[in-house]
């Protein structure tokens, strides 16, 4: 690290705030922003969170839907634990098979939000950087697909390029409201930019109970 990045770090509000206040991530007023604007999240309900570590949106999302909702962070890396009752952790990759039939485990039924800030390893390459992420927010979209409730919402982490706009059309047919959104705290200099689907179209497809012979 460069002294003028660690400089630049110590400068910026956002990265001040989260330490002030116990978010583990700067990242943490990205969501804290869209929840404010968009209401994507609400008391008591039910959401998932992939890519979560260290835990910023977790330790956001867990604040809005209180004691009565429930927020599962998943991560390929280890979350350390957060003392809070409506927390649940996965270790899990979400290319794994069975991550939808997990998530609707744990969530106990379908979940009213899904949040997506899954980000590859950077490795430098501006297009291979850019297809992985592109390919991490299409397979964030395709589990929301199969657990996301009729009228639920989604925000996921996208990047600008060639495939953003065939990404946000594809996505924005599943939804009766979207838009892409770069949230203040989201720094200009990035690329990032965030999908936000609001009201999920389809009905949430309940697999029949195994019947007994
Ligand atoms: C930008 S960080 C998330 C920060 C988080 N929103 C917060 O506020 O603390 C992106 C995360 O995506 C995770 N990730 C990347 N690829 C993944 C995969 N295939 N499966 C699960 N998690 C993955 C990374 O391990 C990393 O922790």
């Amino acid at each position: 690290m460069t002294g003028s990045w660690l400089e630049k770090r110590r400068r910026d509000q956002y990265y001040r705030l989260a330490r002030i206040r116990g978010y583990r991530s700067r990242s943490a007023y990205k969501l804290q922003q869209a929840i404010r604007t968009y209401q994507l999240i609400k008391p008591s309900q039910k959401v998932v969170d992939l890519g979560a570590q260290p835990g910023g949106w977790l330790q956001v999302a867990r604040e809005v839907v209180g004691p009565a909702g429930l927020v599962l962070g998943i991560d390929i890396k280890q979350i350390a634990p957060l003392p809070a009752g409506n927390i649940k952790l996965l270790k899990m990759d979400v290319y794994a098979e069975d991550i939808a039939d997990r998530i609707v485990a744990e969530l106990d039924g379908p979940a009213n939000a899904v949040l997506s800030d899954l980000a590859p390893s950077i490795i430098g390459a501006w297009d291979v950087d850019h297809a992985r992420q592109v390919d991490l927010a299409r397979r964030a979209m395709e589990i929301a697909e199969k657990v996301l409730d009729h009228d639920g919402n989604a925000l996921i982490k996208l990047f600008h390029g060639p495939e953003l706009k065939r990404v946000q059309d594809d996505a924005a047919l599943l939804f009766e409201r979207s838009r892409l959104l770069k949230p203040k705290a989201s720094r200009p200099e990035s690329s990032e930019i965030y999908f936000l689907g609001l009201r999920f179209k389809a009905k949430w497809y309940q697999p029949a109970a195994k019947v007994a012979d």
